[in-house]
């Protein structure tokens, strides 16, 4: 199989409304793409129902051969996952965080131990593995919950708008650890972003998704190619008919996924 995700007629309701609209797609093994949308285009949604925290209303999922309604033990050891939302143990060590985690994950405590340190070491914080996440800054929790999603070895990883609320270089760091793990590790990058520049820089193939439907795919330049633009902003406009706006915070999803797979239960 070549594909680490496939999606097919995908749709997503909450009672009446459509979140999620019929959409299709594939990601490549070992490929970084994006999902690029504004504010509720079902960009969470999605992500949501690939790891399991939400039911399809209809359509087919495929993560790493998986699909996430029937095998979802599996699906949930083969991807990482860093949420929307801020979800760390405040009252914890960085190095706690990570433990916490290992043994959700029943990971060996020798395995754990010379990951965690790996681990740490990339994203800069082995030397800060003692201090209490309360007082870490926004890019240093950004990049702890990086390392904890990649602890036990995902196949996949999701950002859901990983880099919200950060400054633009430490945005920038955040990303050159990431592309080094893609690069390293052949890890398969699925994150979803309403930062323009950020699509057109880190992804390979982008998908644009506006009020539940993917309007176009395909690299920057197929996608100005289609719209006969010369930025990715103008192909956007013409893709949508209006810019992209402004974030804010939404979800809690982080402690939910770890309840359910405490209980190993997953109903929705
Ligand atoms: N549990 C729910 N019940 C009802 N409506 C919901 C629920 N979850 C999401 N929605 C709605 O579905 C739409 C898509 O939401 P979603 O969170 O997927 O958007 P998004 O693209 O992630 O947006 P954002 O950029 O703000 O994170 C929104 O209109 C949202 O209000
Ligand atoms: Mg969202």
């Amino acid at each position: 199989m070549t594909n680490a995700i496939e999606v097919k007629s995908l749709s997503k309701k909450f009672g009446d409304f459509v979140a999620v609209n019929n959409i299709s797609f594939e990601v490549k093994k070992g490929e970084i793409f994006a999902f690029l949308g504004p504010n509720g285009a079902g960009k969470t949604t999605t992500i949501k129902m690939l790891t399991t925290l939400l039911h399809p209303t209809t359509g087919k999922i495929f993560v790493n051969g998986y699909n996430p309604v029937i095998n979802q033990n599996q699906v949930r050891k083969s991807f990482g996952i860093v949420f929307q939302d801020p979800s760390l143990d405040d009252e914890l060590t960085a190095y706690e965080n990570m433990e916490f985690h290992g043994v959700l994950y029943g990971l060996s405590k020798n395995l754990m131990t010379t990951r965690i340190e790996e681990l740490l070491r990339i994203v800069d914080l082995w030397d800060r593995k003692d201090s209490l996440v309360k007082t870490f800054s926004g890019g240093m929790r950004r990049r702890l919950e990086i390392a904890r999603g990649l602890l036990h070895h995902p196949k996949v990883f999701f950002l859901d708008e990983p880099s919200l609320g950060l400054d633009p270089q430490t945005r920038s760091h955040l990303w050159e650890y990431v592309k080094n793990l893609n690069k390293k590790e052949g890890i398969t990058v699925f994150f979803t972003t309403h930062y323009m520049e950020e699509a057109e820089k880190i992804a390979e193939r982008i998908c644009v998704i506006d009020h539940g439907k993917i309007v176009a795919k395909g690299t920057v330049n197929e996608l100005k190619k289609q719209t006969k633009t010369k930025t990715l902003e103008e192909a956007f406009l013409s893709l949508t008919g209006h810019e992209i706006r402004e974030e804010e915070f939404t979800n809690q999803d982080h402690m939910r996924m770890m309840r359910r797979m405490w209980r190993g239960g997953g109903k929705h």
